[in-house]
């Protein structure tokens, strides 16, 4: 009987004193897909629509900064078909962001190397970045082709050049110095990292900026990913106690 079902539980969320950023590692597409016996691709293509609706709740909650993990640098290991079908589903998104753009008015960067990407993809993320450059509503960051390792590694080659050319001096590098080289320069560490598909595991995400993350964990897959889900996580996230290393 309808009177007796039980409502499901709505988060306790306080949207005034939300995390100011987000970092979510996308996962689980290929599972949701075989679950349904379709290809890993179809799976990709839900992902792509889940990230859409996930990035415009995150804007209209007035969240600040949101980050995706959409390729990392280890990903080149799967089939050229499903690389080539992912960089497909990116160009596609791009193109329609592009489109609803002055609508949106998402600010879109890219953490990653994109050297290695089609010239037509990389123009594209060029294209984004640039025309969002100068909204101030929610950052959104899509880590394209990215790696943690690879990222401080290429941070460590900057400074040392920087250093070789007289631009900077070794003895006196700090912590917010060395972030200034990282891909993520000017963009505060994230508060909390969100991994769905039951992976307990950072797989090369952000290992610099998480120093200090909440972490929240959850078996949904991330095509399955909702805004309750993100709601859930959020209030996880503000039932904790961040010390910092204090007391
Ligand atoms: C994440 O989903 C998307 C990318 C890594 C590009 P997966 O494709 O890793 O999905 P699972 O982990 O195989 O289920
Ligand atoms: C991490 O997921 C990368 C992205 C979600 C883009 P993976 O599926 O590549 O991670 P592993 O292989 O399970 O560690
Ligand atoms: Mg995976």
């Amino acid at each position: 009987m309808a009177l007796l079902q039980k409502k499901p539980e709505q988060p306790q969320v306080d949207f005034s004193r939300l995390p100011r950023h987000i970092a979510i590692i996308m996962d689980g597409n290929g599972r949701w897909a075989r679950q349904r016996g379709l290809p890993r691709t179809a799976g990709h293509a839900a992902g792509a629509e889940t990230f859409r609706t996930i990035a415009t709740y995150c804007k209209d909650i007035g969240l600040e900064y949101l980050t995706v993990y959409a390729f990392s640098t280890e990903n080149w290991k799967r089939p050229a078909e499903e690389v080539s079908a992912i960089m497909g589903l990116l160009k596609k998104y791009l193109l329609e962001a592009i489109d609803r753009m002055e609508r949106d008015r998402v600010k879109m960067a890219f953490f990653g190397d994109l050297s290695p990407l089609a010239p037509e993809l990389r123009a594209l993320c060029q294209r984004t970045a640039e025309i969002s450059r100068h909204y101030d509503g929610c950052q959104v960051n899509i880590c394209l082709n990215y790696g943690g390792r690879d990222e401080i590694v290429r941070a460590a080659r900057a400074f040392a050049l920087d250093c070789m050319e007289g631009r900077a001096d070794p003895n006196h590098l700090t912590q917010e110095q060395f972030g200034g080289y990282l891909y993520s320069a000017g963009v505060p560490d994230p508060d909390l990292v969100i991994r769905p598909s039951g992976e307990l595991r950072l797989s090369n995400f952000l290992p610099w900026q998480s120093a200090y993350a909440e972490f929240y964990f959850t078996d949904v897959l991330w095509p399955d990913f909702t805004k309750g889900e993100l709601l859930r996580a959020i209030a996880a996230y503000q039932g904790r106690s961040r010390r910092f290393g204090g007391v």
